[in-house]
């Protein structure tokens, strides 16, 4: 079986977009207490490229999560891998997040960090799958919505394989 690697969001587009979501962010949270939330793995490129689109002050923080599940899907039961190193009372958290895709994690992570008192939690996603939606979560600055294909690149893996591609791009097998 041979694989082919099909570009569906350009190293450009991808740049030009994350610009201007740090743009936007830096607008919304001058005088606060930013803390920028990476989770791990898929998270951490596009996390890097944000953090440096928003002129402002801030902390970063990175979460592990494990999704239990099977190949290409996810059971919705979210294992904590490695927890944020300070509490986040009172700060302002951005949950970054590469892709949401049912919506069981992030929907996980905001009850999870609900507890612990922070002074706002917001959600920023690079990608949207609208259609495997499993459950409706709040998506405050979204990068682009794409149709349902397993996507791989710019930090996402299919199996632990492509994070290092530039581009968000599409395994197709045949
Ligand atoms: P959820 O289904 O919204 O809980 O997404 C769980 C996680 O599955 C995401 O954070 C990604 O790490 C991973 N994921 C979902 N869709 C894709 C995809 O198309 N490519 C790579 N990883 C994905
Ligand atoms: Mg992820």
């Amino acid at each position: 079986m041979t694989q082919r690697i099909v570009t569906l969001i350009s190293e450009t587009d991808i740049a030009k977009r994350v610009k201007e979501l740090g743009a936007q962010i830096a607008g919304e949270y001058k005088g606060k207490n930013l803390v920028l939330v990476c989770v791990l793995k898929g998270s951490f490129v596009f996390t890097a490229d944000l953090a440096r689109a928003i002129d402002l002050p801030m902390r970063i923080e990175f979460l592990g999560v494990r999704s239990y599940g099977e190949g290409t899907s996810t059971s919705g039961v979210v294992q904590i891998t490695q927890d944020l190193s300070r509490p986040i009372e009172g700060e302002d958290i951005l949950i970054v997040e590469d892709i949401i895709d049912t919506g069981l994690t992030i929907a996980h992570l905001l009850d999870l960090f609900r507890t612990r008192h922070p002074n706002s939690i917001k959600t920023c996603a690079l990608l949207h799958k609208p259609a495997r939606t499993r459950i409706q979560v709040p998506i405050d600055y979204l990068g682009f919505t794409i149709e349902d294909a397993f996507v791989v690149g710019y930090g996402l893996d299919w199996a632990e394989k492509y994070r290092n591609l530039p581009s968000i791009s599409v395994v197709e097998s045949g």
